[in-house]
């Protein structure tokens, strides 16, 4: 059986206290029986709230928003995975739209970037969507098709029980426009398509994929009721504690 998983991407939006208090408030809301729960907060924020979750007892995950391709070196200013798996992380989100576009990652640095956090024991939350340019065409699944084929299509069956993806459509990031519930059921229905025929339906039903993009409390209840929708990964919601939460309170009963 997968796991329903409700993610939060704070991406460069909070400070250290921030965090802290957010892990804090939200590990006191109760527990999250009924799905797991990761925040990927920004690096300087990773090491002390993987101490405090852990001194609360906390299942909360911990997880980086992004990590170097190469293991180590003259790479001034980048973080390797060696470097997140010794304070703690858990995760790791690899090819966030907003990397591709503005730091011009590639599909093939992506995969690096993969096998290197696979080998370090972190788990990886693959992004994948299209532009509106694609979507208008009518090519998205294709499209997205080609960015899977080009990464997690390349691991080993073994090693895709370390990986969630995540569908991002880049028209619904930060923008209040949703995909709406058919068009990311759709898109996922296509994606477990894509991995019951490159791996098999066994893999592919056990996999997590979760939806991005304007996720909020008022419509994560309609989303991740679709069948192959199994969570979100949430930018602007996953600042409050409150909006966090009720999404996490969000899955089908
Ligand atoms: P928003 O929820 O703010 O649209 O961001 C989605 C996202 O990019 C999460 O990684």
């Amino acid at each position: 059986m997968r796991s329903n998983i409700a993610a939060g991407n704070w991406k460069m939006n909070t400070d250290v206290e921030f965090g802290l208090s957010f892990i804090k408030d939200l590990h006191d809301k109760g527990n999250h029986d009924n799905c797991e729960v990761i925040i990927a907060a920004p690096y300087i924020s990773l090491k002390s709230m993987v101490e405090l979750k852990s001194n609360l007892g906390s299942s909360i995950k911990i997880a980086a928003q992004n990590c170097h391709l190469e293991p180590k070196g003259a790479f001034t200013g980048e973080i390797s995975e060696a470097m997140l798996k010794s304070i703690g992380i858990d995760y790791v989100i690899i090819g966030h739209s907003e990397r591709r576009q503005y730091f011009h990652e590639t599909e093939d640095q992506l995969l690096a970037k993969i096998k290197i956090a696979l080998e370090n024991d972190l788990k990886v939350i693959y992004c994948c969507g299209e532009p509106l340019e694609v979507r208008e065409a009518g090519t998205h699944l294709e499209y997205v098709a080609d960015q899977l084929n080009g990464s997690v299509c390349q691991l080993s069956q073994e090693q895709l029980s370390s990986i969630v993806i995540a569908y991002e459509p880049i028209w619904a990031i930060g923008t209040g426009k949703t995909a709406t519930s058919v068009q990311a059921q759709g898109m996922h229905h296509s994606i477990r398509n894509l991995l019951a025929k490159t791996f098999n339906e066994d893999t592919a039903s056990s996999m997590s994929i979760l939806y991005g993009g304007s996720v909020k409390p008022a419509n994560a209840k309609e989303i991740f009721s679709q069948n192959d929708v199994d969570g979100g990964l949430v930018g602007g919601a996953s600042l409050s504690v409150d909006s966090f939460y009720e999404i996490s309170q969000s899955f089908p009963g």
